[in-house]
């Protein structure tokens, strides 16, 4: 797809790479970006830089987002690519208490869940839409030190594959974004752990691998060359894998 008159919405765009994608996608020549987060504030910040339209919107809440949505193709026109990007780090294991389970199952799951259960007949109607998914690496090769992170990440790649299978043949284009670290507010004070094992990017890069995903229209964004090559040895050997992973969390199970 090309980014240029296109009506974006980006969830999460206050920060990092929400932020960096608002920017990259404006630079892009869409006709509106509309930068979406529960941080109002850092919102219309980010609106103000990319002249995007600022909304405020709670992902972890279906009516939010369905009203977001409806606002955006009322007031500002039929949305082309929704990016569902918030999302949050809980660490720790199955001890982790099942509120915080709950939370980020729902700001990283149920958020794609329930934009897509709001758009995609919209965007069938009118003959197609794209919709790019922020997951992580974590979610095709899970996360030492965090079990709600991992899973969710998991699920959010699950989903994203099912969208692009189901409605594929009905003009809905999917990606996914599964980078490793990033620098952002999440990664602050963890730039040491084991997501940075291969380096952690700007969050410009990692909005630069969407767009050229986007053009392309390919599925998954790897903005860190090396997640490919991870992957493939899991494919390969997934108990050499997995004792490669016992290794890494040996090393840095305390320290995300
Ligand atoms: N930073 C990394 O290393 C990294 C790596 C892989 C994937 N990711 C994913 O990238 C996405 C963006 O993360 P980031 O690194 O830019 O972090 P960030 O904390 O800098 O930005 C996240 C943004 O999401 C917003 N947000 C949080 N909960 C929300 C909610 N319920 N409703 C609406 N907005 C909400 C925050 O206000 C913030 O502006 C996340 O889904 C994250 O899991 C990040």
């Amino acid at each position: 797809m090309d980014l240029k008159d296109k009506i974006i919405v980006v969830t999460g765009a206050a920060s990092g790479i929400g932020k960096a994608m608002a920017i990259r996608f404006a630079a892009e020549g869409a006709k509106a970006v509309v930068c979406a987060d529960l941080n109002l504030e850092g919102a219309q910040a980010t609106a103000d830089e990319c002249g995007g339209v600022a909304m405020a919107c709670n992902v972890g809440i279906e009516a939010e987002i369905a009203d977001m949505i409806e606002k955006v193709e009322t007031e500002v026109g039929p949305i082309d690519l929704f990016c569902s990007n918030a999302g949050i780090l809980v660490a720790g294991g199955v001890e982790a208490p099942d509120e915080d389970w709950q939370r980020i199952w729902d700001i990283n799951v149920m958020s794609h869940v329930w934009a897509a259960r709001h758009l995609v007949p919209r965007m069938t109607e009118r003959g197609g839409g794209y919709l790019l998914n922020t997951a992580s690496a974590a979610g095709l090769l899970n996360q030492v030190g965090a079990a709600p992170y991992g899973v969710t990440k998991h699920a959010a790649v699950g989903l994203a594959e099912w969208l692009s299978l189901s409605y594929g043949d009905q003009g809905i284009k999917v990606s996914v974004l599964c980078p490793q670290a990033v620098r952002s507010e999440m990664t602050r004070g963890h730039e040491d752990g084991v997501a940075s094992i291969d380096g952690m990017l700007e969050p410009e890069p990692v909005a630069e691998a969407c767009v050229e995903t986007i053009r392309n229209e390919t599925f998954l964004v790897l903005p860190h060359a090396n997640v490919l090559g991870y992957m493939q040895f899991k494919a390969d050997n997934y108990d050499k894998w997995l004792a490669g992973m016992r290794k890494l969390n040996r090393t840095y199970g305390d320290k995300l």
